[in-house]
């Protein structure tokens, strides 16, 4: 802080004392919590994000994925021992452990029927929100990732050490090897039918109709953890520094939106509300995202002038590149 700040800061404090006379020990505690909050709040492009919520686990939780619609976050937790597990994180903001039949390797839910299914070593899975889980299909393949069309017709199944994909249809009629896709590791399908893929930890689309993947433009070639559509259909990708990036499918290239700080980000997702949940060693970090500032005050004294905000969208996609932005593409 210079010493222009901390006058400001101090103006600002004193006002503050001012306005209520009598200062209690709850106000005082409450006024140095929101000074936390506001220092804290993080600006991403057009949104505001602050840590809201810290779940620490024994483990690191890989392919985050959230139904919507519950609020539960599945994932698979690799433990210490390198053990896999599936869990899932209640909105109560319990854990449990999904039991299945062999090893469970991922999750993904299709948010528009409102399915959960499980990838384990003795094929695919529908999870019931009673615990229970159903056959969906046996493929005689350990199965690694999946990912299902918009329309819930079609289901991608990666599949190890074969390192192949399948295309299943809907109703499980007819199976087919899926061959523009090399591998599957984080698989994603957006609501255009574009699908995802990072193979060495570089981020890959197939367009809808295409045959050949290609490299997505704008994003570092060895540190991509995955993407994720959002509820607004927008398409998001972070790496392991937790730098956020949308995606333009059309061109495929990516825009960088901002960073939340965070190293060794093993897996990101969002939720229903645009939240952003991230994965690193020993927790799952929730960012809560505001469409304005929740600390407007504080920002006028910390910068000394207001920025205009244009736009009340939820898109993280309307404004123009940002600064770090261009700081990032120069290294
Ligand atoms: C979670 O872990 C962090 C870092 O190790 C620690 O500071 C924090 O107190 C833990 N929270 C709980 C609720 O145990
Ligand atoms: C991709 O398309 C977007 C939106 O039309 C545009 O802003 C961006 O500059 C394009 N990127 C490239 C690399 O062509």
């Amino acid at each position: 802080m210079d010493g222009w700040t901390l006058l400001i800061f101090f103006v600002c404090l004193t006002s503050i004392t001012d306005s209520s006379p009598v200062m209690t020990r709850e106000s005082l505690i409450k006024q140095i919590n929101t000074q936390h909050f506001c220092a804290n709040i993080l600006k991403i492009n057009n949104f505001y994000y602050s840590l809201a919520e810290r779940k620490n686990l024994s483990g690191i939780p890989a392919d985050i994925s959230i139904h919507w619609k519950t609020g539960n976050i599945f994932f698979t937790k690799i433990s210490e021992e390198m053990k896999m597990s599936l869990q899932v994180l209640r909105p109560s903001g319990e854990f449990e452990t999904i039991k299945v039949a062999g090893l469970g390797q991922s999750t993904t839910v299709d948010n528009l029927n409102d399915i959960v299914y499980l990838a384990t070593d003795n094929g695919v899975y529908k999870y019931k929100d009673d615990g229970s889980i159903q056959l969906y299909a046996a493929l005689g393949e350990d199965v690694m990732y999946l990912a299902v069309s918009n329309d819930g017709g079609t289901m991608y199944i990666a599949t190890w050490p074969q390192n192949r994909v399948h295309k299943l249809s809907n109703d499980g009629q007819k199976q087919e090897i899926f061959a523009p896709i090399p591998n599957g590791h984080g698989l994603t399908v957006d609501t255009r039918n574009n699908i995802y893929f990072v193979a060495t930890k570089t981020s890959y689309i197939l367009k809808n109709g295409e045959s050949v993947p290609i490299k997505i433009k704008g994003l570092p070639t060895d540190k991509m953890t995955g993407i994720y559509v959002s509820r607004s259909d927008e398409v998001y990708a972070m790496d392991e520094n937790s730098n956020l990036y949308v995606l333009e499918p059309e061109n495929a290239s990516a825009r960088h939106l901002g960073t939340f700080s965070v190293n060794g980000v093993n897996s990101f997702a969002m939720d229903e509300s645009d939240n952003i949940l991230i994965g690193v060693k020993s927790a799952i970090l929730k960012y809560k995202g505001y469409e304005r500032d929740p600390c407007p005050q504080q920002k006028v004294n910390k910068k000394g002038k207001r920025h205009s905000r244009r736009r009340k969208t939820k898109k993280l996609t309307t404004t123009s590149t940002t600064e770090a932005t261009e700081d990032y593409e120069e290294e």
